[in-house]
């Protein structure tokens, strides 16, 4: 098969070459992008006469029909031609004839690649935003059903002081919320439209590109060339944004799978979303969320195979650039795999509150409530501090919590304790009174729900998935 650049070369490519160099079994999912991106560029130049209105109208209809096709399945595209953009242009040409051969007039496929690449971003950028709003919903539904089961909350994975799962599933709602965040200002940040710079030096020919940029949709221009063929910054804040999306997805299904463990039990996650042992006919494991954490790390790897084959590029376009593809495309569908699983995961995940709750009554999660109970009467608080220590100590030696020891064994430490002490130390009032902004109090997880389903109605405006 001659090469499009036959005319300057002795003899055919190795086959080796061929086969190293092609990109067509990856980026022919950018078709849809290619083709829009040629049919604005080809109105652009009949608009301009840069080629007759009559031939832009051919090159219009011809790949909207190649379009259609392509979705019907109707087309298999070519090793022969490297990548998308060729195989597009080949197949425009084969049925239109001359006229094809002049879509590619004042472009280059390095201004094509990076718009191609810019749409699609832009595309699956509203596609994970909208996975992400929905796993928000879910998380205040769950959030609204739990606003009095209380449970242990944790540091160093001891038990710490009590909170709600209501409050829990909140503050995941509030990372998604910061992902949410970053991947509009990525949007926002990335919104040029790069066509028009030609090769890397843009074009002699009467191009219009604010017409081109308007029947893309873009906000603004790249404005130098050279920068708007070499640009991948909106590729490496996408992988960036998706680690840290990835993070938190990971960080909650660790949590999930233990809780789903017989040492928490906490949850429990539905048939339909657990496997089994092929050898331990007791078990139900909570494989999807261990892939989630698994997965998490090839999302982590693009972001640093773009920045890895970025660093060392003199401008403007090199073939390393080709690896930014791959990358992308992984760590998009790794992603949207993800929630799309895990979202109806936690659907069907039952909560098992009495567990929770029987949890929150060991490990005297209610010791920072007694000692503050000691202050609020005027004990110094690390004295109080120090009195519930001891406290502490004592219901351990005796086998009980802080609420069975008798008023006798509390004033045995301090003479301030009085009978109101159990009401103090009752972990649902535990709860109830921590109720400032950010507070586990039912009516204050009430207020952040609120405020998340606000968000997600004003930035779910224009749902794609
Ligand atoms: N397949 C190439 C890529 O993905 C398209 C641009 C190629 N340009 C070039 N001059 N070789 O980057």
């Amino acid at each position: 098969m001659a090469k499009l650049w036959s005319g300057r070369f002795g003899k055919d490519t190795d086959k080796t070459v061929d086969d190293f160099n092609s990109s067509i079994s990856f980026d022919q999912r950018l078709y849809r992008e290619d083709i829009t991106g040629s049919i604005a560029h080809a109105k652009m130049l009949g608009k301009q006469h840069i080629i007759a209105p009559s031939e832009a109208d051919r090159i219009v209809e011809g790949l909207n029909g190649i379009l259609r096709d392509i979705e019907d399945g109707k087309i298999t595209f070519s090793e022969d031609y490297e990548d998308i953009h060729m195989n597009v242009e080949q197949i425009l040409t084969e049925r239109i004839g001359d006229a094809g051969k002049r879509l590619h007039t004042a472009r280059s496929r390095n201004d094509q690649v990076a718009l191609d690449m810019r749409l699609y971003v832009k595309k699956e950028i509203r596609n994970i935003r909208a996975l992400v709003l929905e796993l928000m919903d879910a998380l205040s539904e769950s959030a609204e059903a739990n606003l009095h089961t209380v449970m242990p909350g944790y540091t160093h994975l001891q038990r710490a002081q009590p909170v709600t799962f209501g409050h829990y599933m909140m503050a995941y709602a509030q990372m998604l919320r910061r992902d949410v965040l970053r991947l509009e200002n990525t949007l926002e940040l990335m919104d040029d439209l790069p066509l028009g710079s030609g090769a890397l030096a843009s074009t002699t020919y009467p191009i219009d590109r604010d017409y081109v940029r308007e029947q893309l949709g873009f906000a603004r221009l790249t404005q130098n060339s050279l920068d708007g063929v070499s640009d991948r910054d909106y590729c490496v804040e996408l992988c960036a944004d998706l680690s840290i999306l990835m993070m938190h997805l990971s960080r909650f299904s660790e949590e999930i799978i233990l809780w789903c463990s017989w040492e928490f039990k906490f949850v429990e996650l539905d048939d339909a979303f657990s496997t089994g042992s092929s050898i331990m006919p007791q078990k139900k494991n909570p494989d999807v969320c261990e892939l989630i954490r698994g997965k998490t790390g090839r999302v982590y790897g693009s972001l640093i195979t773009m920045l890895t084959f970025l660093k060392g590029l003199p401008l403007a376009y090199n073939k390393d650039m080709q690896e930014d593809k791959e990358a992308v495309f992984d760590a998009v569908d790794t992603v949207k795999m993800s929630l799309r699983v895990f979202i109806p995961m936690f659907r069907t995940m039952t909560v098992l509150p009495e567990n929770m709750k029987k949890a929150a009554s060991r490990g005297f999660i209610n010791a920072t409530d007694c000692a503050d109970y000691l202050t609020k009467k005027g004990v110094p608080f690390r004295d109080a501090y120090h009195i519930t220590g001891q406290l502490v100590a004592e219901c351990i030696r005796k086998e009980k919590g802080l609420a069975d020891l008798t008023l006798d064994e509390f004033r045995a430490h301090s003479a301030v304790f009085d009978k109101d002490v159990y009401e103090a130390i009752d972990l649902v009032n535990c709860v109830k009174g921590r109720k400032v902004i950010g507070g586990p109090a039912p009516e204050e997880v009430q207020r952040q729900i609120r405020g998340i389903r606000d968000f997600v109605q004003e930035h779910g405006e224009d749902r794609e998935a």
